[in-house]
């Protein structure tokens, strides 16, 4: 059997007290409907600010939840206000989003911010999650950093279109059948390695993506913010 990666964007939501209450609230429902997490990896990336208590609450109510960052800076120390590094991340997170189509949209990330993004989070043993919005960007990274290929099995490749995405204008998800067609495209190029599918994934339609041969998890964005929907993914899994 597959294993399976659900992993949580919290994006710019949840206030540390939040956190708290979303952590307890899952683990309160876990204990009453004890759902089977064997062969699933959970992956909560929150922001920033609730990283470390995003940790501590996983670890004191015994949930086997990982915990992720959602952005690590091109830098790797020094004078660039605002901007946190892969040696500040090192010891509080074992994945990293990288390359997702906001940053790209809002931020202004490129091709060649995302590659270097990547190699300091391999250096830093944190294993990027990185997010693909189509083939073609994908072809891009291949050319710009060696470390797409060379180190795939070391990187989680997430294809999510940008209309899949929930909130901001019209979007749909994308269909599990044309979803599974685009993670055997990049496994073709890349090589054996984890592919996730994003883009308003939820409770209902979860199990129609992960049942897909090439699909191994997702990424899950709004669906994740409260704890009980993000159960029922895990559930359906
Ligand atoms: P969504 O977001 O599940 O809210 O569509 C997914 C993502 O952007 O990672």
């Amino acid at each position: 059997m597959k294993k399976l990666f659900i992993i949580a964007n919290w994006k710019s939501n949840k206030t540390i007290e939040e956190t708290e209450k979303w952590f307890h609230d899952f683990s309160e429902k876990l204990l009453l409907e004890s759902a089977d997490l064997s062969n699933k990896e959970l992956i909560i990336c929150p922001p920033f600010t609730a990283i470390e208590r995003s940790h501590d609450y996983s670890v004191n109510l015994k949930l086997s939840i990982k915990i992720g960052a959602q952005n690590i800076s091109k830098f790797k120390q020094g004078a660039h206000t605002g901007e946190v590094t892969g040696e500040m991340l090192e010891s509080l997170v074992l994945y990293c989003i990288v390359g997702h189509s906001e940053r790209r949209k809002y931020f202004g990330e490129t091709d060649d911010d995302v590659i270097e993004k990547i190699k300091l989070l391999l250096e830093y043993k944190i294993t990027p999650v990185l997010c693909i919005s189509d083939l073609s960007q994908l072809d891009s990274y291949v050319d710009r950093g060696k470390q797409i290929i060379e180190k795939a099995e070391d990187i989680i490749f997430v294809y999510e279109p940008p209309n899949a995405i929930s909130g901001g204008g019209e979007y749909k998800p994308d269909s599990p059948d044309d979803a599974n067609l685009n993670a055997g495209k990049i496994k073709e190029k890349v090589g054996e390695t984890k592919i996730l599918y994003g883009g308003s994934v939820n409770s209902d339609n979860a199990s129609s993506f992960f049942s897909q041969p090439n699909i191994d998890g997702a990424l899950v964005g709004q669906a994740s913010l409260d704890p009980i929907e993000f159960l029922q993914i895990i559930k359906n899994a």
